[in-house]
């Protein structure tokens, strides 16, 4: 086991933004403090176009979801998992698939107290506290052995937490031993917020994240598309390949694009 120092979550203090409940400030959410709001509304102020993403983040987990049930997949691992909404893993691909299992990982305490009294909706769906820094300690964990079987296909999730982690963590060498611990014909799934060509909002986003991560952590938002598409390696990128995520696979009216911040999602198998 790796030691970590240094927090990237807030736990419990309703002072300190917390990027778990700014995301659920810019989706609607009620699941927020007077400090998260604040910060959010700073972000938004410097990139209005944040809430649009947070929705279109939302709206591309569902397609992903659906698409991996398609390919055949019934057992799901989401890492980075946020504060519950609508649309979560679980209604998603068990409304597709009945029996689709779900476990939902998180680190942040307030984020596995409401996913624990939302998510945890029937058998086939559990909540467990893990690291996605400690990606092996997440699969060897008995609660999420009890649902995922780890001698068939799953796919493991990583929506928009990749690019809280530092560089010195190495989020690609994170994919990596997640790929080789995973059976062909599993998939991976990686959303990241990507840096524009000289944008300044994200400038100012990143110096109110770091008031809430910490410093090194946010340097992670200033991965560019290249530097991201580097973590798929070994994997088959699924068409259209890691792009912005309101073009994958869009269903009917494509989403508006983002103006400043730019997220790309992307999915892969393990061949
Ligand atoms: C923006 S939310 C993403 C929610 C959801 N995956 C989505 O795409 O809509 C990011 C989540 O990642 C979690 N997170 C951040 N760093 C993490 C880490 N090192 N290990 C596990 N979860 C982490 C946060 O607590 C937060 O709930």
């Amino acid at each position: 086991m790796t030691e970590h120092p240094g927090p990237a979550h807030a736990g419990f203090d309703i002072e300190q933004p917390n990027p778990a409940r700014m995301s659920d400030y810019y989706l609607g959410g009620k699941d927020n403090f007077a400090a998260d709001r604040a910060a959010a509304d700073a972000v938004i102020r410097a990139a209005p176009e944040v809430r649009t993403l947070a929705v279109a983040s939302r709206a591309f987990l569902g397609r992903a979801v659906r698409f991996l049930v398609d390919q055949g997949i019934r057992q799901f691992i989401d890492i980075g998992a946020g504060l519950p909404t609508q649309e979560n893993v679980h209604q998603v691909a068990q409304r597709a698939a009945p029996g689709s299992r779900v476990v939902y990982v998180d680190h942040d305490p307030i984020v596995l107290l409401h996913a624990r009294a939302l998510l945890e909706e029937n058998a086939d769906t559990a909540v467990v506290e893990g690291d996605v820094r400690r990606p092996l300690d997440i699969l060897a964990d008995p609660r999420l052995r009890k649902l995922i079987d780890l001698d068939r296909p799953v796919a493991v999730l990583m929506f928009s937490v990749l690019h809280y982690l530092a560089h010195g963590e190495k989020p690609g060498e994170i994919v990596a031993t997640v790929r080789d611990a995973v059976v062909p014909g599993s998939y991976i799934g990686v959303s990241h917020l990507v840096t524009p060509p000289g944008g300044k909002a994200i400038e100012d986003v990143l110096g109110i994240y770091k008031s809430a991560l910490n410093a090194n952590a946010s340097a992670g938002f200033r991965r560019t598309q290249e530097d991201v598409l580097g973590f798929f390696e070994g994997l088959e990128l699924v068409e259209p390949g890691f792009v912005d995520l309101t073009k994958w696979r869009p269903e009917g009216t494509p989403e508006a694009s983002s103006a400043q911040l730019f997220m790309y999602g992307g999915i892969a198998r393990r061949p």
